[in-house]
């Protein structure tokens, strides 16, 4: 198993979710962050001076899957979030030992 994380623009987070449930991913977590790529952030104007927001406002989504479907999940977030400019987002791919279900006691582990 793979935990998959994305970190993307908050506007494109709704389209994703749609997507993501249509292709059948529908268990997910969801945190509002802040944060900066490789730009540090952006400069913005505000009468007439420049100033930087280093710390952008994003949605980090994570998704613990199956390791043959890993692909195939990062591929419905390039699409879904994918505009071409710069800041649409990055996905991380973690490692999962187990996953394990409180009410079931089911455990699911290794390569899945
Ligand atoms: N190396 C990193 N470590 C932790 N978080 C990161 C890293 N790179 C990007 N992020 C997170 O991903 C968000 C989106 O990154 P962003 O899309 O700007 O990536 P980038 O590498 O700068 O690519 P681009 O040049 O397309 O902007 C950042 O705001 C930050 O939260
Ligand atoms: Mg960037």
């Amino acid at each position: 198993m793979k935990k998959v994380e994305a970190i993307i623009r908050p506007e494109k987070f709704e389209e994703l979710k749609m997507a993501l449930t249509e292709n059948g991913f529908v268990s997910m977590t969801v945190q509002d962050v802040r944060g900066r790529g490789t730009q540090g952030g952006i400069e913005r104007q505000w009468r007439g001076r420049s100033y930087k927001v280093d710390l952008l406002p994003k949605i980090k989504i994570f998704i613990v899957a199956k390791d043959q479907e890993v692909e195939r999940l990062i591929g419905i977030i390039r699409d879904s979030v994918y505009t071409g400019g710069i800041g649409d987002g990055k996905i991380f791919v973690y490692p999962v030992d187990k996953a394990i279900t409180v009410r079931t006691g089911v455990v699911e582990e290794g390569v899945q």
